[in-house]
């Protein structure tokens, strides 16, 4: 029997493992499709908004069986949707207006280092001005976060409650707004990722309309 390969063990990654991995991709999808990248290369009409963690563990078309062409995806430090980060809004801006995406995903993942280092009072340096709106989340429920003695499950629940703060935070945005009043189809959700169990958990967040924030946020 052979041994199981250790995922931890990188060493075999380098620079030119990578251009000889893109050369079997090549190849391999070849054999199945001859024109393949010919079809692809035409255009893009993605269904869904995928707005995921950078973790590496995280790959949103592995993890939901789908191929190139069928997510749009951005992905920063533990999923974030900040109303100043412009790179986030362009891309839900192309995504809700060119592409015209039918769903908009927010997926965390449970383990996320993003989230165990913004509960932390380490200084990390330039990121903790990121983490700083985690720490925002955990402040909104600092009450039943709190509460919980261990630290895993409280790390888990503060995951839940970023992503549920990051689909509230994409509904308070003009552009989710203005596609909703529009009666452009669009629904909004929230999912975790068990980096354990390799399962989504469904926040049951799903969003349609404005009518759950807060008056303040709506926008005319
Ligand atoms: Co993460």
């Amino acid at each position: 029997m052979c041994a199981k390969k250790d995922i931890h063990d990188t060493s075999h990654i380098t620079y030119e493992s990578l251009l000889e991995g893109n050369k079997q991709f090549i190849e391999d999808t070849l054999k199945i499709d001859p024109h393949y990248f010919e079809k692809l290369a035409n255009g893009q009409n993605p269904p869904v908004l995928w707005i995921g963690c950078a973790d590496s563990r995280v790959p949103a078309n592995q993890i939901t069986n789908t191929a190139p062409g069928e997510i749009f995806v951005h992905r920063n430090i533990a999923n974030m949707v900040i109303h100043s980060d412009m790179n986030m809004l362009s891309v839900l801006d192309y995504a809700v207006n060119v592409l015209k995406v039918r769903h908009v995903i927010v997926t965390g993942h449970y383990g996320c280092g993003g989230i165990i280092a913004a509960m932390s009072n380490h200084q990390y340096g330039l990121i903790d001005n990121w983490l700083r709106h985690i720490k925002d989340v955990y402040r909104l429920h600092a009450d039943e976060l709190d509460a919980i003695e261990d630290a895993g499950k409280r790390t888990d629940r503060l995951v839940e409650f970023n992503v549920i703060e990051n689909v509230y935070n994409l509904c308070k945005t003009s552009i989710v707004q203005n596609a909703w009043s529009t009666g452009q189809p669009l629904s909004v959700h929230g999912w975790v990722y068990s980096l354990s169990t390799g399962k989504i958990n469904d926040m049951k967040v799903s969003t349609t309309d404005n009518a759950n924030l807060a008056d303040v946020f709506k926008f005319k």
